[in-house]
């Protein structure tokens, strides 16, 4: 029977509310063999269209603000069968004036460096008529939460959330019809957060705003018909007197339980207005939400006497604690941090950051979490209180997104790091792709979401949460092409320029997420940012190139080359700068031909398909001897004209040999940094070499990801030996001969090397996408390394895909599960294959 197994409006299951033309979706499930979608009709009200996409179907309906639509789809399918189906979805303000105004309290100010106190913004109002529905709408610069009555509305952390606060602010509605009393209370607190807040290893904070500013509507839409609003204006109160002393991204939270609400000094607000002029837009990325609990797994005491308790787990989170007892004057102070050293807790990585939550008690039993900060820890360190008298557990905070890929095999290790792979992604898709979630920075670094897109996209929906900020990339890139190192670029001091990797993430990561998800809209938004990028490096390549005829070897203004390539420093990652920008470059010219095809630009399709051969050819004469050896030999050299399909015949045979030879002659390890520890792999078990691609993912000596497993690593490193054999922290500095500690760059919770992810799904599973989201995709398992059986599964928005495979008595036998209206062409490893339509397929052949 033919069924609608997911409707998403805006990518949302469910209680989509938009400012913009939302794209309807849904996944048909049938258990008829190679079912299909023949065509669809999807309704609302006057509007109808048919349509044979299950994916990009854009809302055609006339649009008003305040609206809600109810949506019918009847979709039938190739075997005659009909299913219909309901969603709905409303619309927000749209363009509608606010009746509110932004208000602040323009007497206060704080240091330029600093975090500010959060600032409470409080109004009473009286509800005299029966109450059909209430909501609010509220934004702010820095970070808000709202109480009604004494609880908190809504279940989001550090909403409005971030964003590129000078072009596009989203604004938050929440439901507050069953909260309302006959006199009512609004509390609005509002922290620093991105926008007031200190931000970035520099903590420069005013970034966006001298002082926090508070937007703020409530409707109250009563029985009888009318509409009541209560915008946020002068007569709102306002202070700096609240229970937070002090709320820091970095630093953390302190918090006194015996504040007083009655002592504190209220003053009416000022009217403000945000610097530029921001679009304010309806939430239109994933909040970020408590997602797990964890517990602690062992209670420890330190020498030092600090209660040390272990989660198990490094993530990102807040703690909970509970307090037996209280009493008013007490202290308890919670530490986090990622790693223990001689069984004390290890912050020197966390360089400037603090990290701590400091909480003054009550009297009597109570309970504390912090609201305005969080942090990456795996450790947590207390002190203040008898560990009897104290529960402690510990949320997980990241944006709300799905988890769709899962994967797994015979080998625990390898379990182990998909698991960590995920740990990392969720640890860092806090809001927007973050570098790390512990030390002072946890910002938006371009180059690492570039490389790890790929994976992400596999492992979660990122569907909104990348569409946000890739709207902000898109904003924030400047008239020459130059993408911010940064994005956001918020409190970056470094212009928006072409570098590689880094700046191809405008092309690398919106090309991840349309072949995960196949939305047109997405790749149609960015697509003119991604010609503008490379307009621009094919300038710089122009002016600087004097090596080659062609003009094409990229290499100005900028590099970070092998960034963190193992045994090297800052300096020698960088001198390999234009082997790697220009393999990039070509590579990206490539990826903006089969955008630009797929939406129709046939003449850029050719032009981009072009400049990469001449980029190739480039790279050819001016790196190599013409037949595939390059004269200054580095694995990442090799791995990216092998994986970005820059070689051909012959010279690929001869670079995949000197590839294989560098790995052996390195004792089976890798040397590559951030830019080709992707591709490591693929261009090794691609070009002939798949025993020694296993080889590579399984060594167990350091530099390897089974080296971070076999240290107890529950996430991805930064750098390889973050944590040496020896037990100890390499905190080691960007330039040579610097002494340790010194604020250096060792992080456990960095996911760009869990970009191996990718090669997991896609080779030892096989799964990999052909067109967008799946329409096509091929299944060609690469068994080796020992594994006797792996199993992948990937939801696409087609239905989920699974590749099941196990090696039993000499003979490989596969599952594959095919989705309705999808096609997979299946290559088994003894090199025959078939072309599957829908269904659960069974195969066995000879090993
Ligand atoms: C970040 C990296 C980032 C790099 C670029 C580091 O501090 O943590 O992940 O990509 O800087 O310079």
């Amino acid at each position: 029977m033919l069924k609608i197994s997911k409707i998403t409006v805006a990518h949302q299951s469910d209680g989509c509310i938009t400012d913009t033309r939302p794209s309807i979706q849904f996944a048909l499930e049938s258990d008829i063999p190679g079912e299909a979608l023949d065509y669809a009709v999807i309704s609302c009200g006057d509007w109808e269209m048919t349509t044979r996409d299950q994916i990009n179907n854009l809302f055609g309906g006339e649009l008003r603000p305040f609206a809600d639509y109810k949506v019918h789809i009847r979709a039938v399918g190739t075997s005659g069968e009909t299913v219909e189906a309901d969603t709905s979805f409303s619309t927000g303000r749209m363009d509608t004036p606010w009746t509110g105004k932004w208000i602040t309290d323009s007497t206060y100010s704080f240091p330029k460096k600093e975090s500010p106190m959060p600032m409470v913004f409080r109004k009473g109002f009286g509800v005299k008529k029966e109450v059909k529905k209430a909501w609010i709408h509220a934004t702010a610069l820095g970070i808000y939460e709202i109480e009604l009555n004494g609880e908190k509305v809504g279940r989001d952390y550090f909403a409005p959330g971030f964003t590129s606060y000078r072009h596009q602010i989203q604004y938050q509605t929440y439901d507050i019809t069953g909260m309302l009393s006959a006199d009512n209370t609004i509390q609005v607190t509002v922290a620093g957060g991105w926008a007031a807040g200190a931000y970035t290893f520099r903590r420069v904070s005013h970034i966006s705003c001298d002082q926090q500013a508070l937007l703020c509507e409530i409707f109250l839409q009563y029985a009888d018909g009318s509409l009541e609003k209560i915008g946020s204006d002068e007569s709102w109160l306002v202070t700096e007197d609240s229970p937070f002393a002090l709320a820091d991204w970095y630093d953390g939270e302190t918090f006194d339980a015996a504040f007083r609400w009655d002592d504190c000094r209220w003053r009416n607000a000022d009217v403000t207005k945000p610097k530029g002029n921001p679009k304010l837009l309806a939430q239109y990325g994933d909040p970020v939400r408590i997602m797990e609990t964890m517990y602690p797994v062992s209670v420890t005491t330190a020498p030092s006497g600090e209660i040390i308790y272990d989660f198990g787990q490094n993530f990102a989170g807040i703690v909970c604690i509970s307090v037996k007892n209280g009493r008013c004057g007490q202290t308890v102070v919670l530490r986090h941090a990622e790693v223990l050293y001689e069984g004390e807790l290890f912050v020197k990585s966390l360089r400037t950051a603090k990290a701590t939550a400091t909480y003054h008690c009550k009297d009597g039993d109570q309970t504390y979490t912090p609201r305005f900060t969080y942090m990456g820890f795996r450790y947590v360190g207390m002190t203040g209180i008898a560990p009897e008298d104290l529960e402690i557990k510990a949320y997980v905070l990241h944006s709300k997104f799905d988890t769709v890929g899962s994967f797994s095999c015979s080998n625990p290790m390898i379990n182990r790091l998909h698991e960590n792979i995920l740990w990392g992604g969720r640890s860092n898709f806090l809001e927007i792709p973050t570098d790390c979630p512990q030390r002072d920075e946890r910002q938006g670094w371009t180059g690492d979401i570039a490389v790890f897109a790929s994976t992400a996209c596999f492992n979660f929906d990122l569907s909104r949460f990348l569409n946000k900020w890739l709207l902000d990339l898109a904003t924030e890139q400047s008239i020459g092409g130059g993408i911010p190192l940064v994005v956001p670029r918020h409190g970056d001091v470094a212009p928006p320029l072409v570098t590689a990797c880094w700046g191809d993430s405008c092309i690398l990561v919106p090309w991840a997420e349309y072949l995960a998800r196949g939305d047109l809209e997405l790749l149609r938004r960015q697509y003119p940012a991604m010609k503008r990028f490379l307009k621009g490096v094919k300038r710089w390549a122009a002016y600087f190139s004097f090596h080659s005829n062609e003009r094409l070897i990229w290499e100005k203004p900028f590099q970070f080359g092998d960034w963190c390539a193992p045994g090297e420093n800052s300096k020698q990652w960088g001198a390999k700068g234009k082997w790697i920008a220009t393999a990039y470059f070509a590579n990206s010219c490539g990826l903006a031909a089969k955008a630009a095809a797929i939406l129709g630009e046939q003449e850029d399709a050719v032009y981009f398909e072009k400049l990469k051969t001449r980029i190739e050819k480039a790279y050819r004469e001016v790196f190599t001897d013409g037949k595939g050896t390059l004269h200054k030999e580095f694995q990442t050299g090799y791995v990216l004209p092998l994986h970005f399909g820059m070689t051909e015949g012959e010279e690929t045979i001869v670079m995949a040999r000197n590839l294989a030879q560098m790995i052996r002659e390195n004792d089976n390890r890798l040397a590559t940094g951030f830019p080709g520890t992707p591709y490591l792999l693929f261009a090794l078990s691609d070009n002939g070499y798949p025993e020694l691609a296993y080889e590579v993912l399984l060594q167990e000596n350091c530099p390897g990801w089974m080296y971070e497993i076999q240290s107890g690593g529950t996430t991805i490193w930064e750098r390889w030996d973050a944590l040496r054999p020896d037990g100890t922290v390499n905190v080691g500095s960007l330039a040579d001969g610097q002494d340790e500690g010194d604020g250096g760059m060792v992080s456990f919770n960095h996911y760009a090397n869990g970009a191996v992810g990718d090669w997991l799904y896609r080779r030892i599973a096989g799964i990999e996408p052909i067109s967008g989201g799946y329409k096509t995709f091929k299944i060609e398992p690469i068994p080796g390394g020992g594994l006797t059986w792996a199993k992948a599964r990937h939801l696409s928005p087609y239905g989920t895909i699974v590749s099941d495979w196990k090696i039993e008595d000499g003979n490989f036998e596969i599952t594959v599960t095919v989705p309705v209206s999808t096609t997979c062409n299946l290559v088994l490893p003894d090199g025959t294959s078939r072309v599957l339509n829908s269904g659960v397929h069974h195969f066995v052949t000879k090993q």
